[in-house]
């Protein structure tokens, strides 16, 4: 018997990472991660992602573990490089009150008790690292900044190849001269958090068709293509733009294996015409692409007070925890890029022997 030619590219980053399918699935962070997405991912031969943004070390320790006891795939980890700044953000028990005002009628809404005190600090990036590399997974990746020399030194040491996400070709180039492996260009068509370091994300907003070619010439290292990346047509566009491999975010958020509650699910996957999305600070305090609703709208105004991050994540996460259970879209954080309606709610490998059969017959 002889097996169809696989319908996919070989790229130095398909060789670099012994890849059948040259595709990242997004790693999705604070808490939208699963294990069994990402196992799902490695084992059909692309790279599985988890987001540990929001892991102490312990539990990065013990999710690596998780991930290799379960497959020998290409399994990737990924942390938030913080922004200047950003690790000594504090938000005072007198500032609460006026940060939770404009949200209480949500949580009346949903009969949930508006947060009183002060956020609790999350994991400090500088422990999640050393752990992370310890753990050494086939890849390490990063978003929100470039990773310190030493630290790329050290993942190298261990046979650990590094991502990073860059928004700007300017991102790309800093990415590029600190010798990360691979880069990922995320377009402004992207779902979820904007990723920008360099300059405000207003400033850096890119979309995908322009900002892939952009960096492809302006880098040495291969770049995966992110952001509006969900059926085949798109796919072999990031290649035609030169891209060495695809991220998918939303296509793969859809899926059975994915952690996201049905409500984010069906808000996903909503009828091209009738889908759209926002950049919005109302959830987490940072700018991030996704659904509107009652939320986003009430909170469009900058002038309504919020949290810097990690703060607002912190405030609304009771909120949004209470609207995912109740199936309440209106309540609900619904990170969505702007092509999340090509995609299908599918198990994670019939996704992919799906785009195989589009790309098959789409040509390469
Ligand atoms: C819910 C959600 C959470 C995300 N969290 C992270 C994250 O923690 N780290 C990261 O590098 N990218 C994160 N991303 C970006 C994705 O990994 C991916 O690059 C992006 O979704 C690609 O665009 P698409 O949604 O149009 O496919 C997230 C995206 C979504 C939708």
């Amino acid at each position: 018997m002889t097996s169809s030619p696989s319908p996919w590219p070989v790229t130095r980053f398909s060789r670099l990472l012994d890849l059948r399918r040259p595709v990242v699935q997004g790693p999705f962070g604070s808490g939208l991660s699963s294990v069994d997405l990402t196992v799902a991912v490695a084992e059909a031969g692309a790279v599985g992602s988890f987001g540990a943004n929001h892991l102490d070390a312990e539990a990065i320790t013990a999710l690596v573990g998780d991930l290799r006891s379960r497959t020998n795939g290409v399994i990737n980890v990924n942390l938030w490089v913080p922004l200047p700044g950003e690790v000594d953000v504090r938000v005072g028990a007198d500032e609460v009150a006026g940060f939770v005002a404009p949200l209480r009628p949500f949580y009346d809404a949903l009969g949930v008790a508006v947060p009183d005190g002060p956020p609790p600090a999350g994991p400090r990036y500088d422990d999640q690292i050393v752990a992370l590399l310890a753990a050494a997974p086939r890849v390490v990746s990063f978003v929100f900044g470039v990773p310190d020399a030493e630290v790329v030194a050290e993942a190298h040491r261990r046979g650990v190849v590094v991502l990073a996400t860059a928004t700007t070709v300017e991102e790309a180039v800093a990415l590029d001269e600190a010798g990360v492996d691979v880069i990922v260009a995320s377009g402004s068509d992207a779902g979820g958090h904007r990723g920008a370091f360099l300059r405000p994300v207003e400033e850096s907003l890119v979309g995908t068709l322009s900002l892939v070619p952009q960096v492809v010439d302006a880098v040495a290292a291969p770049v995966v293509a992110a952001g509006g990346i969900t059926d085949a047509r798109q796919v072999r566009a990031a290649f035609a733009l030169g891209a060495e491999g695809v991220q998918i975010g939303s296509g793969f958020l859809a899926t059975h294996e994915s952690a996201v509650p049905d409500v984010h699910k069906d808000a996903l996957t909503t009828a091209p015409g009738r889908h759209s999305t926002v950049l919005t600070s109302a959830f987490s305090g940072r700018l991030a692409r996704g659904v509107p609703n009652r939320v986003t709208r009430a909170l469009a105004d900058p002038a309504v007070p919020r949290a810097p991050y990690p703060a607002q994540s912190a405030l609304t996460a009771p909120l949004r925890r209470a609207a995912a259970a109740a199936g309440d879209r209106e309540h609900a954080s619904l990170w969505s890029g702007q092509s999340a309606p090509l995609g299908r709610r599918m198990r994670a490998v019939d996704y992919l022997e799906r785009l195989d059969a589009e790309l098959a017959a789409v040509g390469r």
